[in-house]
């Protein structure tokens, strides 16, 4: 099914709830013409919402013969508002916006089957529909919104306006399963074992027999990507871990475990940690930081390709690579109405080089996130590796401030360590976006034994987050804190005291560089 993005802040979130839904989804532009929606035959359509009002200069429209192809149509918000402007109905500013929850009574049929016929649902919105198009019929009705729904069943058009698809509308995502199962016939099909089978075939007949790489991060994005080209084309996969020993304590091995010891993929273990620390020697500036550690990557795995290239007599050289690039990544180096229109190559780990003269294969490309977990765990993946949390590419490297070294990174690692495991043992770990210890560049006074110490402190940094965009920070249980700061200055002698950042982003961000 498409999702018509009208500029929405929620369209990628209709595109997710579809496909929790099990009914696969992708977003297309506006502007989208009705010659490309018939050659992409769709089961049905969503439009999304918009910030605009439908009679704001420049507000996004559509093509109104896509709504004349009897393919089943919901618009959502503004996009209900454009299918009545469209089609005959009106809408008008009535004064009262409604922002919020609201009660609302539906007839209980079509859209609302099997539901209360009173129940709450979230909206916002200016405009309203004050009359539906010409021969739909008004389903629902809020207090200040005489038209919160509409069905046309001879032309397959429904609107809503509120948002079926925040979890603030108790039975949004039962409005959506009715439109689509009941209305659309569409089929439960899209399940993580249906996207392996198809990206199997798809990465098959995509190399053929050619021999293709792929480097792996340690993150669960790039480790999916691997595991989905070997089960495809087996031995012809050569993974190359490139370990800069940046990374937390035993993630390392795990990765090696994993791949050499579970799946038995052809795996080379860059051991880089001496190179990247010598080139971090000295090095204090928090970008500075990231763009050796980038460069130094690329050269590093540059010198893998080429040697795996000519293990093989130069003849066969490697022309794959495999990227860990998402759904979300495709969308977000679109076009200007947030749609992919042009599609530029996103570079995941740490930014490959442009000139290595091979081709991508990207098999998460059509996936979000919570998709890649899942198909993840469909394929037998640790649940420590399917859910870890983000972890920033030159890891913890931005983590100690100041001068990296092996020391300093011992520390920290023993630190995080701690802290990883009371997080996970106090049950909280998934519910945290990222929690990490960080390493400042100053020593303070302190006492242990009879003796005085002059050692480091450590943070602790905990915070939810939806995206990283913004992120508070966790109100951690006292006696998990507690036991975490004791074991830290108990079991690391360098350490003496701990701190814990209680800085939302803004105006912080989550990582300390
Ligand atoms: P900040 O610190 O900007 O972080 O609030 C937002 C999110 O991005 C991650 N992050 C990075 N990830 N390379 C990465 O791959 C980086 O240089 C980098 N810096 C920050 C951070 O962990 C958080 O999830």
């Amino acid at each position: 099914m498409l999702v018509v993005d009208l500029g929405g802040q929620y369209s990628q979130l209709i595109a997710r709830r579809v496909r929790e839904a099990r009914v696969y989804s992708e977003l297309v532009s506006h502007r989208v013409s009705v010659e490309e929606i018939r050659r992409r035959n769709p089961v049905a359509i969503l439009l999304s919402g918009g910030p605009a009002s439908v009679y704001a200069e420049g507000a996004p429209r559509m093509d109104p013969a896509i709504f004349a192809q009897g393919i089943p149509t919901l618009g959502i918000c503004y996009g209900a508002q454009l299918l009545a402007l469209e089609l005959g109905g009106r809408v008008e500013k009535t004064g009262a916006g409604e922002y919020g929850k609201v009660s609302m009574r539906t007839s209980g049929e079509g859209l609302f089957s099997s539901q209360p016929v009173d129940q709450t649902a979230w909206m916002s919105h200016r405009d309203t529909v004050v009359a539906p198009p010409q021969g739909a019929r008004v389903v629902a009705e809020s207090e200040h919104t005489p038209v919160a729904a509409f069905e046309d069943d001879a032309r397959k058009l429904y609107g809503v306006q509120f948002h079926p698809e925040v979890v603030h509308t108790p039975h949004g995502q039962d409005v959506l399963k009715n439109f689509l199962y009941e209305i659309a016939g569409a089929a439960p099909v899209w399940t993580p074992a249906a996207v392996i089978e198809e990206q199997v075939e798809r990465i098959r007949a995509q190399v053929g027999n050619a021999r293709v790489l792929c480097a792996l991060s340690g993150g669960v994005d790039s480790a999916v990507a691997a595991l989905l080209v070997h089960k495809a084309v087996g031995d012809q996969l050569t993974c190359v871990f490139v370990d800069h020993g940046l990374l937390r304590k035993g993630e390392a091995e795990q990765v090696v475990e994993m791949f050499d010891g579970v799946f038995h993929v052809p795996l080379v273990h860059v051991q880089a940690q001496e190179r990247f620390l010598a080139k971090l020697g000295g090095v204090t500036d928090p970008e500075t930081k990231r763009k050796i550690i980038g460069e130094e990557f690329i050269r590093v795995f540059e010198d893998e390709a080429r040697k795996l290239g000519a293990a093989n007599g130069g003849r066969e050289p490697v022309r794959w690579l495999v990227q860990g690039t998402l759904y979300s990544d495709v969308i977000e180096s679109g076009g200007t109405d947030g749609v992919a229109e042009t599609i530029k190559s996103h570079h995941n780990v740490g930014g490959l080089p442009a000139d290595m003269e091979m081709k991508l294969v990207e098999p998460l490309r059509l996936l979000f996130k919570d998709e890649v977990r899942r198909v993840g765990e469909e394929l037998g993946m640790p649940e420590r590796m399917v859910w870890r949390q983000p972890f920033p590419g030159p890891g913890l490297a931005i983590r100690i401030i100041g001068d990296v070294t092996e020391e300093r990174l011992e520390t920290l690692r023993e630190a995080d360590a701690i802290l990883q495991e009371e997080v996970r043992k106090a049950g909280l770990y998934r519910e945290l976006w990222q929690s990490f210890c960080v390493l400042p560049a100053i020593r303070s006074v302190g006492v242990q034994g009879d003796s005085r110490t002059y050692g480091y402190p450590i943070a602790i940094r905990a915070v939810t987050s939806e995206d990283a965009m913004t992120a508070d920070w966790a109100r951690l249980p006292y006696d998990l804190i507690e036991v975490i700061a004791s074991r830290i200055v108990n079991e690391i002698p360098a350490v003496n005291r701990v701190v814990l950042d209680v800085t939302s982003k803004p105006p912080a961000t989550i990582e300390w560089e």
